[in-house]
């Protein structure tokens, strides 16, 4: 128990911004990747980015300290290298690469997190929604290239999940997975190469089609995922003994939420999962700050959505006629709740 005031942790995530921007602008940068597996020195990296000299050396030492680079020597003539984890993450020729989260991060909610007062008093998303007025997904999907940076943004969200839910979910009395919102496919590619016996429909808007599908072809998973277009509102949910969608629910509002609950329950025969992967807020709402803060980023994003703890699952999925529950714990905050039919 405390007995001393202290300012430190005020002052630490005061300023956590500091070191946000500072990691975030190496990725705009592509710090990462220009240093792949070589080693510079502050000179030549700060060459091969166009930097000021005014700044490389605080910048790169910065990332050093933060622990995003390593260092060889000091002063002109220390050589700064890629730490494992940014090597292996944050290095675009990596196959590991989850850039496009930080990526997405720095070009939308740095900026729109300016406006979290606002969104506190109004109750009024401070996303595009703001400026343009259009649907989060309309204004998304209208650009190309916001399209792609959203898509492999979820991907570098949720690798480490699936893979998790691979390992601890038992999937060896279901032969189907329907995988709903299911963007790059990513969760049918990492469960069918863990569980050789399962069949995936990946199913989402007709945009991400082809995007889906060329990753599909990339693993050599075509005979074993397909990938389908719709409206997960508008149209019925392909069935299959195992329904999953991976942060979907904290995007809608509550009346949304319950319809797809709802309509998973349909998709699914007598005994089969539903199964939600999201960074669940723990039941007393003390602990996961990091879902916690999703659930004020989804304030932000979508204004009336909201991240909710295992027992609203359990109480939202009660309501549809599930029966049986259980929450998996997956990577850092984020857990997989599993409604059976
Ligand atoms: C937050 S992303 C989650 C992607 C992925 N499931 C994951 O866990 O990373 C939400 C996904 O829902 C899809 N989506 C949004 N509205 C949809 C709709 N009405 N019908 C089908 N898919 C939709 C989006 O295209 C996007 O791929």
């Amino acid at each position: 128990m405390q007995t001393q005031p202290h300012p430190g942790r005020i002052l630490e995530t005061a300023t956590a911004f500091w070191a946000s921007k500072a990691l975030l602008t190496a990725v705009e940068l592509d710090l990462f990747s220009v240093l792949g597996d070589a080693g510079m020195t502050a000179e030549e990296l700060g060459a091969r980015l166009a930097l000021h000299p005014r700044g490389t050396y605080d910048f790169f030492d910065a990332l050093v300290a933060l622990g995003f680079l390593d260092r060889e020597g000091d002063g002109p003539e220390g050589r700064y290298r890629n730490t494992l984890d940014t090597r292996t993450f944050l290095d675009r020729n990596s196959p590991a690469w989850i850039g496009g989260l930080p990526e997405m991060f720095n070009a939308r909610l740095f900026g729109f997190w300016n406006h979290l007062g606002t969104a506190l008093k109004t109750g009024q998303p401070q996303s595009e929604v703001r400026t343009h007025g259009k649907p989060i997904f309309e204004e998304l999907y209208a650009s190309e290239s916001k399209l792609g940076q959203f898509l492999e943004a979820m991907t570098g969200a949720q690798a480490a999940n699936f893979a998790a839910l691979a390992e601890k979910f038992d999937f060896s009395a279901y032969q189907t997975v329907s995988d709903i919102g299911g963007a790059l496919a990513l969760l049918s590619r990492v469960i069918a190469a863990r569980h050789p016996h399962l069949r995936f429909t990946s199913f989402d808007l007709p945009p991400v089609a082809p995007h889906a599908q060329r990753h599909i072809d990339a693993a050599g998973l075509g005979a074993r995922i397909q990938v389908v277009s719709g409206d997960f509102f508008a149209d019925p949910l392909p069935p299959a003994d195992v329904i999953t969608m991976g942060n979907i629910l904290h995007d809608w509002n509550l009346e949304k939420k319950k319809l797809l609950i709802a309509k998973a329950y349909a998709a699914l025969p007598e005994g089969g999962a539903f199964i939600v992967i999201e960074n669940l807020i723990d039941d007393a709402r003390r602990e996961n700050a990091f879902g916690l803060l999703m659930s004020l980023n989804m304030l932000i994003e979508f204004g009336d959505a909201f991240d909710y703890t295992g027992a609203d699952f359990r109480a939202w999925c009660s309501e549809a006629g599930f029966r049986r529950f259980d929450i998996l714990p997956l990577e850092g905050p984020a857990s997989a709740a599993i409604a059976w039919k």
